[in-house]
Order: C-alpha cells, then structure tokens, then sequence
C-alpha cells in the first residue's frame, strides 16, 4: 500500500502542527510563496498529471489555469468537502486526520490562480471534521499561514467554513455554490463552468478533499517523482472507502494500477468467512456494479474508460450471494428519488418511474414489458439530466441489467434466488 497521503494522517489523532511540520508540512507552501511564479506552479500541476478527486477526473491542472485566466480581481477557491456518496467516508480521513495538509492545498491553488478567498463546504453530518477545520484555520492564523502577507509575502488569504444540511445535490459543485449564496441547492446549467462564472458570479476553483491534499505532495516532491506513483494515465494514488462482505473494511491509499481483485483480495484480505463473491459496487451508489469476471479492471483511468466504468468518488462496496440484487438496486433507486433536487424533468420524474417499477420486481408483479420501460427510462435520465445526479443515478441500474439481467427475468417470473423478496421462501 502507498503513504503519500496516509502517512499524514493517523488514526487515533490528528497531527498537530509541529508533527506536520516534521512530515514535510508547508514545504509545498514555502517553496510555492517563495522561490516560484504562479505560472510556474500552474505548470507544475499540470505536468503532474493530477486529476480530480471528488468523482468526474478533470485534470486539475487545466482547471486551475482556466481559473488563473480570468482576469477579475475577486476569485474564490472552494474545497468540496461534502462527502455524500453513499460508502464514501475517505474525505473525512483527511479532514480529521490532517486538516492542515488540504487547507496547504488550499493556499498554494489560490497563490496560483488568484484566488483572494476560500471556503470548505463540508457536510453537516461530519460535524467533529467541521469543528477541527475551525481549529485548525485558527492556529495557521496564528502562526501567519492564513491571513494577511501570508508568510511575510504580499499574498493575503483567508478561509471560512461553511456547512451543508443533508442534501446529497449539495455535493454537485453548482448545488454547492448557490447553497454558499444562501439559496437552495439546486444544480445550475454548465456552462457557465465556476472557473469562469461561480461563486456571486466571480472566477471561482472547486476541487475535493483529496485533490487539494496531493498539491503540497506535489509541489514538495516535484511532479517527475509525482509521476512515478501510478501508471501513465493516472499519476498518484487513491484513497479508496471500502465497506461490505470483506474482512478488512476501511480507508486505503492505494496505487493506480492496482486491480480490484488485489483491492478485494489482498488490501482487504478477501471476503468475509463463509461469503461468496456476488458483486462489487465500485463509485457508490452512482458507480457501477461489476461481476466476479471484471475484477481484472484496474484503477486506471484509461482502462476503465475502455470498459465504459467510472472510479467515481473511490467508494468501493463488495456485496455477497445473500445480498438479493433487486431489493439493492430498489434501495438504491430509493435514495436517489429521495435526493433529486427536482429542478429538472428526467431525474425529477425518472427517478420516480424507476422506484415504482423496481417495487412491481421486487412484488413479483411487474411484466416483460416494465423491463423494457425501465431501461428505456433510465437510459433517458442517464442521457438528459441536467447533472450528474441524475445522470449517474441510473449507473447501478443499467450495469446491473447488463451483467445481472437473468435475477431481474427470475423475478419476473416470481423467483428471488435469495428468498428475500416476495412472501413465501423467494417465491410468490
Ligand atoms: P463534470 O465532468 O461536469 O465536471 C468536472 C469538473 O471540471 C467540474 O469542476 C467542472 O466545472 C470542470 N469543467 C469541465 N469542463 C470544463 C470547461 N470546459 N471549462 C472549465 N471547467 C470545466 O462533473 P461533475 O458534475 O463536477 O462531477 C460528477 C462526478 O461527481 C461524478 O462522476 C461522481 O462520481 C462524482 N460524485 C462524487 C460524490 C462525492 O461524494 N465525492 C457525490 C456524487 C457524485
């Protein structure tokens, strides 16, 4: 397993500010205030190759310099901190672990592109991690890293915390910045992208949690030796939340390049006694649910975009053969009606339509014919939602029509191979 990040956080405590230091804290920040050009840390990252975080995987490089660009003299840096995929805890490692190490992100992107104020928009059910990033923005305001002539340079700088309520949109980065704006969290069209219009219209960087905390990474260790972490499509490594039927569940920083069979396998020293393999959820609730065969996909970017799969947020769920794919897959369905923001049709609606399909499987009482209107329907969201809520909600759905499409017939047919739906032993 890699330490990059991990060897920056502990378990038990966070690291205070001297052990930071100790692991190489700030010298990212020294190196960027004082000996580089804001071009040349623009450079720096996009050479490293680091590519977001939070889910979509846009180079961070490219979006900084569209940020740097502009020429408006407010800009503002947002940290996405609210972590709201289901089976997604691995931003919360590094919130409370080591605060200081994504805040020294946060710093170094806005010296970068301009950016005169920050915010960490953080979940309001991660509420230790919101009072340990106040605590945190106050001691590096004591000690001259936040605030005015930052470091005794010219650049001033300041971060405010602000807190989400529940709401999974809120995640989505235009949700994000009407919520700062005090509005509801409702997604906006894109373009315009934020690091041309965002936040109170102005210029403005969002990134995650874990793509802010491999900056000082980055700047400290240059980015050639970035590089040799990972294949060549997918610089660095991942944290990656894994949860389900396997013995060792937790947060992991893993290499990419690595395979999920070795994620499942090796870092989580395989499944749980007596369990067998039935799938694996990698992205959460809006990634895809694989078969046994494909455990050969690695975390690479290049290979999974050859098998049309998306890492996501990093979550990975491994389920067994108690768990019944179809009452899964409703819940899944659930949560997404439950967290569309409503704004736009298909998701609003077809999340709706595919609950109420999902419920006639699981009742035994649905038709061949609902089948085809539930793959007609999703493949509708999937293409015309106005963002990626509603786009990816039907993921688990469609991959699991595809690899799992005989447990949706044997349903049809009155049959629940795991006895779970229906009333009398799996049958109705
Ligand atoms: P996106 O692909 O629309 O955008 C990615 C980023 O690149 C955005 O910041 C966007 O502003 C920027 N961008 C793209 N094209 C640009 C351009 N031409 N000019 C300037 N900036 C540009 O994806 P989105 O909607 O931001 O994220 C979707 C992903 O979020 C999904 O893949 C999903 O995995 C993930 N997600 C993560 C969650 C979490 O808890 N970490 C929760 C839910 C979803």
């Amino acid at each position: 397993m890699a330490n990059i990040l991990s060897k920056f956080y502990v378990k038990t405590k966070p690291l205070s500010i001297k052990e930071y230091k100790e692991n190489g804290g700030f010298e990212g920040l020294e190196k960027a205030l004082h000996k580089m050009k804001p071009q040349e840390i623009l450079d720096e990252v996009i050479s490293s190759n680091l590519k977001g975080r939070g889910g979509a995987t846009f180079p961070t490089g490219l979006k900084w310099q569209f940020t740097a660009n502009e020429s408006n003299e407010t800009k503002y840096i947002i940290c996405n901190a609210d972590e709201g995929e289901p089976g997604t805890f691995k931003d919360k490692v590094l919130l409370e672990g080591c605060p200081f190490l994504l805040i020294e992100g946060m710093i170094i992107a806005a010296y970068a592109v301009g950016g005169t104020k920050g915010y960490i928009y953080i979940r309001g059910e991660y509420p230790k991690s919101k009072e340990m990033l106040r605590n945190a923005i106050g001691v590096l305001k004591d000690e001259g890293y936040l605030g005015d002539k930052i470091l005794d340079t010219d650049f001033s700088f300041d971060i405010e915390v602000r807190s989400g309520y529940g709401a999974y949109i809120c995640g989505e980065e235009t949700a994000l910045i009407e919520s700062i704006e005090g509005n509801p969290g409702r997604a906006r069209t894109k373009p315009p992208y934020p690091p041309n219009k965002g936040l109170w219209g102005k210029p403005t960087l969002v990134n995650n949690v874990e793509t802010l905390a491999n900056i000082p990474i980055i700047l400290s260790m240059g980015a050639e030796k970035f590089k040799e972490y990972g294949t060549a499509s997918s610089s660095g490594t991942k944290l990656i939340s894994v949860s389900g039927s396997v013995v060792n569940k937790g947060v992991f920083e893993v290499e990419f390049g690595v395979t999920l069979k070795d994620i499942v396998y090796e870092t989580c020293g395989g499944l749980t006694e007596n369990s067998k393999f039935k799938f694996l959820q990698l992205g959460g609730s809006a990634g895809a649910c694989l078969p046994e065969n494909l455990l050969d996909t690695k975390l690479d970017f290049d290979d999974l975009r050859s098998r049309n799969i998306s890492l996501g947020s990093g979550a990975i769920l491994v389920a067994d053969d108690t768990t019944c794919l179809l009452g899964f897959i409703k819940a899944t369905a659930e949560f997404f009606e439950h967290e569309s923001c409503g704004k736009c049709t298909p998701c609003r609606e077809g999340n709706k339509h595919v609950t109420k399909l999902l419920d006639k499987i699981v009742n035994g009482v649905a038709t061949v014919e609902d089948l085809e209107i539930l793959k007609d329907v999703a493949l509708t969201m999937k293409e015309m939602s106005l963002c990626g809520l509603g786009q990816a909600a039907p993921t688990a759905l469609l991959t699991t029509l595809n690899y799992f499409e005989g447990e949706y017939n044997e349903h049809i047919k009155g049959y629940c191979r795991t006895g779970v739906c229906f009333m009398k032993g799996g049958e109705v």
